[in-house]
């Protein structure tokens, strides 16, 4: 951050009740005496969220494979009940995310760009290079989609649901306001939900008996865990030269 201005720095914020010893405690007593606007209990509503749960029909299905004749010919075993749909499903998750996170990256090298960094803090080099893992982990995902008869470009229901969960991430890395440390806490998320994806693909990949698909995704998910534990050191590095009072106005 170029101005010298921090997060972390003391200055105005409203937020906080005891600020006003009077209209405080007024506040309090309003809201304690005040009912709400519509009618009904948290249980009422708890079994209307229970009735909708029952009701509602799903977020979206899997569609036929496009290749039917092949993928039966190769992958015999695979498509027999559930493990073939449930296969195709997290990968179309992990496109999802990957490409999301190429996007994130773009995002992070900027704001690198725009303010700057720390000791033992993220560097341009670093970034561009996680970037290019990002990407290619979105490729190795298209090019199995194809390999597997798949339609890469079908938004299955868990990437439809990776979707709205990135959302909030994509909307902190970009919002010009927050600082590159804040922005990697959005990415520390990605990563954490990186890990586990791929740790979950290689299971899936064992499932089925795919054993040269789990030994592909082994390698993306070790890339991944380094990811995921550097934004970690990076962010630990910065509270604590934040805490000791050693960090650049820069930073
Ligand atoms: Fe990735
Ligand atoms: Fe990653």
């Amino acid at each position: 951050m170029k101005s010298p201005d921090r997060p972390t720095d003391l200055d105005i914020n409203r937020t906080g009740i005891f600020l006003s010893p009077l209209d405080g405690p007024a506040t309090v007593e309003a809201a304690r005496q005040s009912r709400p606007t519509s009618p009904g209990t948290e249980q009422e509503l708890a079994e209307l969220r229970r009735q909708f749960a029952e009701e509602a029909h799903p977020i979206g299905h899997m569609p036929p494979p496009l290749a039917v004749r092949a993928v039966l010919q190769e992958f015999k075993g695979l498509i027999h009940g559930h493990r073939y749909g449930v296969l195709l499903d997290k990968l179309g998750e992990r496109l999802a995310f990957e490409r999301t996170g190429v996007r994130l990256f773009d995002a992070l090298i900027v704001k690198l760009e725009a303010q700057d960094t720390w000791d033992g803090g993220p560097t341009l080099e670093t970034l561009v290079e996680f970037r290019g893992d990002e990407a290619n982990h979105f490729t190795l995902i298209h090019e199995v989609l194809v390999h597997l008869g798949a339609d890469p470009t079908v938004v299955t229901p868990s990437a439809d649901l990776v979707g709205v969960e990135s959302l909030g991430l994509l909307q902190t890395i970009a919002d010009p306001r927050t600082t590159l440390a804040q922005s990697l806490h959005a990415q520390m998320i990605a990563e954490l939900v990186d890990a586990a994806g791929w740790d979950q693909l290689c299971m899936l990949a064992g499932v089925v008996d795919q054993q040269p698909l789990a030994a592909r995704f082994r390698a993306a998910h070790a890339q991944e865990v380094h990811h995921r534990d550097t934004v970690i050191a990076w962010l630990n590095r910065h509270a604590e030269l934040a805490a000791l009072g050693e960090l650049k106005y820069s930073a």
